[in-house]
């Protein structure tokens, strides 16, 4: 499993791996409806691509094929943090997020944060990160939970490979 910086090439692939990812992995916690108007079947790339100008993302890849990212900003917010169902469990995220530590440390940011979904709490819990404030955000007329969490930038004691 490589780290690198994901680059305009990548979008394509990380977008489908996000619209997989909620759709197969977080469908197990939120309602088809939330699961259409958060993850569209037919992406909007050029949202997409504005989007991820605004951060800096990460990509895990193996044999070629994208397995996750993860996007955060450069005060230490975790915008985004996906893996593709075929690589759930196997390290993927920790890799990553192993991988955004060390480049926020190094710039200076020691307090990090995220608003998680129902399916990312466990994951973020296991880094460290602790609950501020438990959240419902509307979008399209939809509800949904979510967790904003805050937590210390330096790598936490739960190690894994991928
Ligand atoms: C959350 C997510 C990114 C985790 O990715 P992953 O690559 O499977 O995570 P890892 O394999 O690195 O997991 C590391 C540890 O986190 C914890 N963890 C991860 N997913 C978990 C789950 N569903 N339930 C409980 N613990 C979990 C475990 O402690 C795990 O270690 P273990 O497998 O040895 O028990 C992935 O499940 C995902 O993409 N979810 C759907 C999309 C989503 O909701 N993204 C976040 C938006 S805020």
């Amino acid at each position: 499993m490589n780290i690198r910086p994901y680059t305009d090439q990548d979008l394509a692939e990380v977008v489908a791996l996000f619209t997989d990812s909620v759709h197969q992995i977080a469908s197990r916690s939120y309602t088809p409806e939330q699961l259409v108007i958060w993850a569209p079947p037919a992406p909007d790339l050029e949202q997409w691509r504005a989007r991820l100008s605004d951060v800096e993302t990460l990509v895990a890849e193996s044999g070629g094929v994208i397995a996750g990212f993860l996007s955060f900003t450069s005060n230490g917010h975790i915008e985004f943090l996906f893996t593709a169902p075929t690589f759930s469990r196997q390290g993927v995220a920790s890799l990553l997020y192993q991988a955004a530590m060390q480049r926020l440390t190094a710039s200076g940011v020691e307090t990090l944060t995220t608003d998680a979904s129902l399916e990312a709490l466990p994951f973020f819990e296991s880094r460290g990160l602790k609950v501020s404030k438990e959240q419902t955000v509307e979008r399209n007329g939809v509800k949904f939970r979510r967790f904003a969490m805050t937590g210390p930038s330096k790598s936490s004691n739960h190690h894994r490979s991928a």
